[in-house]
């Protein structure tokens, strides 16, 4: 079946046709509008901004997406929206939207978990969705779990954030050391020039007997550290070294928390999704921890790794499938959990 996607959920417009029959997916059309640059000024997401974008992207989005991969609207099987979890707004956008259109067509549509999202996006590329349980760890500016996946459909989620998620310590300590939003792929530039152990950041909950995070200790420690040493921002050496322990600590928690994870759950199989899961050196720890322990690590592909439709119409096409469509009152929720 082809299913059309629709991403609102931040700020990201996406729309995506894909194909999804019995555990395989292909992704037949594919766009993406960022809106980075109009958020920069602010130094990060203006909700109101990105309502306004999502608004202008999406009408002309659709026709363009479904004629780059040689389909009219007739063609498609059915609908599926990000409902959650997201800015209400941005996603009133895509989902008012994917409900008109299911109405004045005719077709099933279903609102989807934007995590669940992320969770597919690491077998978009490879195509086949998972027989065995696995684990998936999701890194993205407003999410950091480790998630229990007995099968597609079927999650626990066994640790989470207890205050920031990665990315946002990753934009919040790009902005102490005033570099550009998001800070992510700045950090992660500088950081190559940079020594990962200059500077010995704390690694928060790491012996702990759970599976839960805390990253706004990191955040703090960067700041007091900037505060006690206020000339090391004067060379470029001295940024690259902060960047670089800073990402040192946060990698070395992912992993290391992650890790411990597959001993105790069993699996031989962990897959990284979310903005965070581009970062090379987070992917390189991941590979060749998992070479070592004989554990199959799936990483999103970079372009699938951030906000996306594909992911979506994905879990959508799994949905539909399963006969999970949505009833017309299904509304957006903002804070829409992963079960
Ligand atoms: O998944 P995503 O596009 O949006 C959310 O659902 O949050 O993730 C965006 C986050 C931002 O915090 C951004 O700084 C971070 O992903 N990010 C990165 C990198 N690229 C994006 N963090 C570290 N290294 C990167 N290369
Ligand atoms: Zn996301």
């Amino acid at each position: 079946m082809k299913i059309l996607g629709i991403e609102t959920s931040c700020d990201e417009t996406s729309v995506a046709v894909v194909e999804f029959s019995d555990r395989n997916i292909r992704i037949l059309s594919h766009e993406i509008a960022s809106q980075t640059e109009s958020h920069r000024p602010y130094g990060g997401v203006v909700p109101e901004v990105a309502t306004r974008q999502h608004l202008k992207h999406l009408n002309p989005m659709v026709p363009r997406v479904l004629a780059a991969g040689g389909m009219s609207l007739k063609e498609i099987d059915g609908i599926a929206v990000t409902r959650g979890p997201g800015l209400a707004s941005s996603l009133m956008v895509g989902l008012s939207f994917a409900k008109g259109l299911a109405f004045s067509t005719g077709k099933p549509w279903v609102g989807v978990n934007h995590l669940e999202g992320h969770l597919f996006s690491a077998f978009l590329t490879q195509g086949d969705l998972p027989e065995k349980p696995h684990l998936g760890l999701i890194v993205s500016g407003g999410h950091t779990q480790i998630v229990y996946v007995k099968k597609p459909g079927e999650y626990d989620v066994i640790g989470s954030t207890q205050d920031d998620a990665a990315g946002e310590a990753f934009d919040k300590v790009a902005k102490l050391l005033g570099l550009p939003y998001p800070g992510g792929p700045e950090i992660e530039k500088k950081s190559r020039s940079g020594k990962g152990d200059a500077i010995g950041f704390p690694r928060a909950m790491l012996h702990k007997d759970h599976y839960h995070f805390s990253f706004s200790g990191l955040k703090t420690a960067v700041r007091v550290y900037l505060q006690q040493n206020p000339s090391i921002l004067e060379s470029e050496e001295g940024v690259c070294d902060v960047c670089a322990s800073f990402q040192a600590a946060v990698v070395d928690v992912l992993l290391r928390k992650t890790m411990k994870a597959c001993q105790e759950f069993d699996v031989e199989t962990v897959t990284l999704s979310g903005g965070v899961s581009c970062n090379g050196a987070l992917r390189a720890a991941f590979q060749s921890s998992g070479k070592e322990k004989g554990l199959e690590i799936l990483l999103a592909d970079p372009v699938l790794s951030t906000d996306n439709a594909a992911m979506i119409a994905a879990v959508g096409g799994f949905m539909l499938r399963a006969g999970r469509g949505s009833e017309w009152a299904e509304d957006v929720d903002p804070n829409l959990k992963l079960y």
